[in-house]
């Protein structure tokens, strides 16, 4: 990868000058089935852009519970486009009948209700992925009652070779989607946002509005294409992996995996804090996630022999409470 990075053929970006970054950006338009995508430096930039372009100020969105645009993106979403966000469902899910109980009759004081977002797979949920049947029905309903739909993929692909559905009919259905080439992907930064040609044009406005032209980013995408290339079928070692964990930490509160992240529910005394700063002084990284969860993920720097050390680690840790 460092190696594509620096025989990178580049240009200025915000000119639409940079080869590597418009090979990239039709690369992956290609892959989700858009009319085009966009570069973006962040999975968080490519959501905002998102709602920017499907939303007016003062507009409702409608999100499933625990999305990452509602907890993590410092209230962007109020902040940039003004937008209030709503939860619907339960556990970052939601049903076709979750969403009309949401609406809300036109009226001078009801907010409109414009878009929703799914998010699949879904961090807060443990990387649970969308149950095929009830996301379609869900984006059929959403779309039948006039919404636009975005999908917050920043961990598609983990999606996809977890469950075997293509890239493409997973976006299917969507007005805009965003993916991380980092993360499980293993590129150094950089997300992805396709949509239609003209959502992506206004999307590049706002992109430059708040900073996110870059120059000679080919260097960066240059790492996007070689992660697509290389790192997309690995995907499934580390959902093994996270299997590993998952098999070691049972007993102990972990939840079964469905791609590359794995909750832990502590049920001693320690809190997920006292926990995670127990494994790091013995060179094992998690995340708490709440009071007594933490968040464990798999990814290509950890190979399987390191998880199995792991998940020896952590599995100690847990039941000695
Ligand atoms: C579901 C989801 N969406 C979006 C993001 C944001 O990505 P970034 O950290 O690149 O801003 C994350 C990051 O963890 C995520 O888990």
């Amino acid at each position: 990868m460092r190696e594509a990075m620096a025989n990178a053929e580049v240009g200025d970006d915000v000119y639409r000058e940079d080869p590597t970054v418009r090979r990239l950006e039709e690369r992956v338009a290609a892959m989700l089935g858009k009319e085009a995508s966009l570069f973006v430096p962040s999975g968080t930039m490519a959501n905002q852009l998102a709602l920017l372009v499907l939303t007016q100020r003062g507009d409702e969105v409608l999100v499933g519970e625990g999305a990452h645009c509602l907890w993590y993106e410092t209230s962007a979403a109020a902040v940039l486009g003004q937008l209030q966000l709503t939860t619907i469902g339960r556990g970052g899910f939601f049903s076709a009948d979750d969403i009309p109980p949401a609406l809300r009759p036109a009226a001078d004081w009801n907010p409109r209700v414009t878009a929703i977002a799914f998010e699949n797979t879904h961090n807060r949920a443990g990387g649970r992925i969308w149950p095929l049947a009830q996301r379609r029905a869900a984006l059929e309903r959403a779309r039948s009652l006039g919404l636009r739909c975005h999908l917050d993929g920043a961990r598609l692909c983990n999606a996809s070779v977890a469950s075997g559905e293509a890239l493409e009919s997973l976006c299917d259905g969507f007005d805009t989607v965003s993916i991380c080439l980092s993360k499980g992907l293993g590129a150094p930064a950089g997300s992805m946002l396709a949509s239609s040609r003209d959502r992506v044009d206004e999307a590049r406005r706002w992109r430059k509005r708040l900073g996110g032209g870059m120059r000679q980013s080919g260097v960066l995408a240059a790492a996007g294409l070689y992660a697509l290339d290389h790192h997309f079928s690995r995907l499934a070692d580390d959902h093994r992996n996270a299997r590993i964990l998952y098999d070691a930490l049972a007993p102990y509160g972990a939840l079964e995996p469905e791609s590359n992240i794995v909750m832990l529910d502590l049920r001693g005394e320690q809190s997920a804090e006292q926990f995670c700063g127990r494994a790091r002084d013995r060179g094992v990284l998690a995340t708490a996630f709440g009071e007594r969860r933490v968040r464990l993920v798999t990814h290509l720097d950890a190979p399987t022999a390191a998880v199995e050390r792991a998940a020896n680690i952590l599995s100690e840790l847990a039941a000695s409470r």
